[in-house]
């Protein structure tokens, strides 16, 4: 990672240009809910007005991408109740923001193991997923009972599945030919990754997508998470110097 120091933060000419993909990482409802003696599931509520916030904020600013962690494969082993919950969140995020996304030109999209959702959520998403296919501002990627290595796992699967069928020699595997095989295929890699809560962990999340993203930790908590704060990273990014392992 670059350093962000004075030196680098020179104005506006110095600035680089602004994230394509922006991956984020929706950690601290429980602890927001905690501080208020709330319970977490009212922590995960006021989480999703962030999430509207920061797909509109996406949007304006023009980021042709954003891939929010909401539902991890470990997330299962949560209280029935606080899945439940979170089933029930997510069912009204799409009811309720899908007029919205089709307005503002909005495409929605998922990663990860969709077939452990539960059969209506998944009705629901697919329902979005087709009425917003068209749609060409905003991709927005839900990470869904989603695991960076579940995911590897499944590529290696898949291709050798096709080095078993002769279709493919194992020298012939690449790092773009396994990238294909990932859920987030024809999508680029996070240029910038923000995590909210504190915790310096990326949690299973995009391991192979975040080779070369920004990072940004926020000790803010996610439902406290604003369009402001948001902003700000977006600004910060732009002053950081991405070198890919070059000089
Ligand atoms: C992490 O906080 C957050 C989650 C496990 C779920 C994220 C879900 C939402 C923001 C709301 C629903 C999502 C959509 C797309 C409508 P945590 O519970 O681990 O917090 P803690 O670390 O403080 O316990």
């Amino acid at each position: 990672m670059s350093s962000n120091g004075a030196s680098q933060r020179q104005g506006a000419e110095a600035k680089t240009r602004p994230p394509v993909h922006v991956a984020i990482i929706m950690d601290g409802n429980g602890r927001w809910a905690q501080k208020r003696l709330l319970s977490r599931i009212l922590g995960h509520e006021k989480g999703s007005e962030a999430v509207r916030m920061a797909a509109r904020t996406c949007r304006e600013q023009g980021i042709a991408f954003l891939t929010l962690y909401a539902f991890s494969t470990e997330n299962w082993q949560r209280p029935k109740a606080e899945v439940d919950a979170l089933m029930r969140l997510l069912r009204r995020f799409l009811k309720t923001e899908l007029p919205e996304m089709l307005q503002n030109n909005i495409r929605l999209n998922v990663i990860g193991r969709i077939e452990k959702l539960p059969m209506d959520v998944r009705q629901a998403l697919d329902q979005a997923i087709s009425a917003t296919q068209g749609n060409t501002a905003l991709q927005l990627n839900l990470a869904l009972s989603y695991g960076g290595r579940d995911e590897i796992t499944r590529a290696a699967q898949a291709l050798a599945a096709e080095v078993q069928a002769g279709s493919l020699r194992p020298e012939d595997i690449s790092e773009e030919r396994l990238s294909s095989h990932l859920d987030t295929r024809g999508i680029p890699d996070p240029d910038l990754l923000i995590r909210t809560g504190g915790d310096m962990r990326i949690s299973n999340f995009l391991l192979w997508q975040l080779a070369y993203s920004e990072i940004f930790v926020t000790p803010t908590l996610w439902p406290d998470f604003d369009r402001e704060q948001f902003l700000k990273i977006l600004d910060e990014f732009q002053t950081r110097e991405r070198r890919f392992g070059r000089v």
